[in-house]
């Protein structure tokens, strides 16, 4: 056991920022414990807990723990880490004085920005309106591996290293729900300014992915043409990516929307902006092709939208400020994929390191 006076050391902090949940311990006047599971924001010198919109049975200001930091602010806050692999057990815990910040008040604000950044819950409640506790450390013990990563359930690299592209699939429903969690994971990719210059379809309908599939087979037909291919193997790479299309349960179109993006005088900053847009849209389908895989759904990534886009646009009826640029299918895979690419070894990607 490992104290430290009044500040959270580096790696406190760092498991602390880690941690969800936390266990906020008060007592009333008489010394009377009481304990609850808190979500919770962490500075190095403070932590901040939202009163908020839960459903709870008594205002915030009437729950036990306010009144009971109004009777005596010693608290005590724990945050732990359990896993089976005991060799991984670690927790911080934080004994110190807990304050209530009422709004208006500058570190109010910076605690709600704290807080709001850490739980996107709280970006559609009003926490800013209560006061929010905050506990300066007095004293601080922390026991186990606390930099260990969580091995006990998928981590975001066995998503990353088991998805593949998919182009078979069952013909099985997909539930919306689902489809909502792989959007959901789109609309947090990191984008420039936070701008977001990008939208997304969602098409489902029989009809409207022959619509699709008719428009992309023209223009991929002359590029065939074009390229000399054979009429015979022209009809069947069309056939092909057309029944891709068409057997694919849900189709998720992402396009470039560079409405909102900054202006500038010089066509090369503006062609920064553009690329910078193309790259956060490149983040936004990682991120839902990872949630579909997590959410037990195979994906694959088609380009054709991106040779065709002012076509796409015309036949799906959509704003001409979109341009379509990628194609993710959504379903359930037909067996597993026979084409699964191996990567290159790291040493041929790093080229510099020091
Ligand atoms: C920008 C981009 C465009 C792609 N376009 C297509 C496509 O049109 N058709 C296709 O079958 N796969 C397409 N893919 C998928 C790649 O072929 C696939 O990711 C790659 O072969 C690696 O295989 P894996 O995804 O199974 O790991 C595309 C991938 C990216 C990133």
């Amino acid at each position: 056991m490992k104290a430290a006076p009044e500040t959270l050391s580096p790696e406190q902090v760092a498991f602390l920022v880690r941690q969800r949940v936390a266990r906020l311990a008060t007592a009333d006047a008489a010394g009377a414990p009481h304990a609850v599971p808190v979500c919770f924001a962490c500075s190095k010198d403070a932590i901040y807990i939202a009163l908020d919109e839960k459903p709870k049975h008594v205002p915030p200001t009437r729950l036990k723990r306010v009144r009971n930091i109004i009777e005596n602010s010693s608290v005590a806050l724990v945050a732990d880490r359990y896993a089976e692999d005991w060799s991984l057990l670690a927790f911080v815990l934080v004994r110190g004085r807990a304050d209530l910040l009422e709004p208006g008040a500058g570190e109010h604000a910076a605690a709600v920005r704290l807080l709001r950044g850490k739980y996107h819950q709280y970006e559609t409640m009003p926490i800013e309106e209560n006061p929010v506790i905050s506990i300066r450390p007095e004293r601080v013990a922390s026991w186990g591996t606390l930099e260990a990563p969580r091995t006990d359930e998928p981590t975001v690299l066995d998503a990353v290293r088991g998805r593949r592209s998919v182009r078979r699939y069952l013909p099985r429903e997909v539930a919306p729900e689902l489809v909502d969690a792989v959007l959901e994971a789109g609309r947090w990719a990191p984008s420039p300014h936070g701008r977001q210059p990008w939208r997304f379809a969602v098409i489902t309908r029989g009809e409207t992915k022959e619509r699709l599939a008719r428009t992309m087979g023209e223009e991929w037909r002359a590029n065939l043409v074009m390229d000399g291919q054979a009429p015979e193997v022209v009809e069947r790479r069309l056939e092909g990516s057309r029944r891709r299309l068409l057997d694919a349960p849900v189709l998720v179109l992402l396009c470039l929307y560079l409405e909102d993006l900054d202006t500038y005088p010089d066509a090369g900053r503006q062609q920064s902006e553009t690329t910078m847009a193309v790259q956060s849209l490149g983040a936004a389908a990682q991120n839902m092709l990872l949630a579909a895989y997590d959410r037990g759904l195979d994906a694959g990534w088609m380009c054709a939208p991106l040779f065709c886009p002012e076509e796409v646009v015309e036949a799906l009826s959509f704003d001409p400020k979109l341009v379509p640029h990628a194609l993710l299918t959504l379903g359930y895979a037909d067996g597993d994929p026979p084409r699964r690419r191996g990567r290159r070894p790291l040493e041929d990607l790093l080229v510099y390191r020091d």
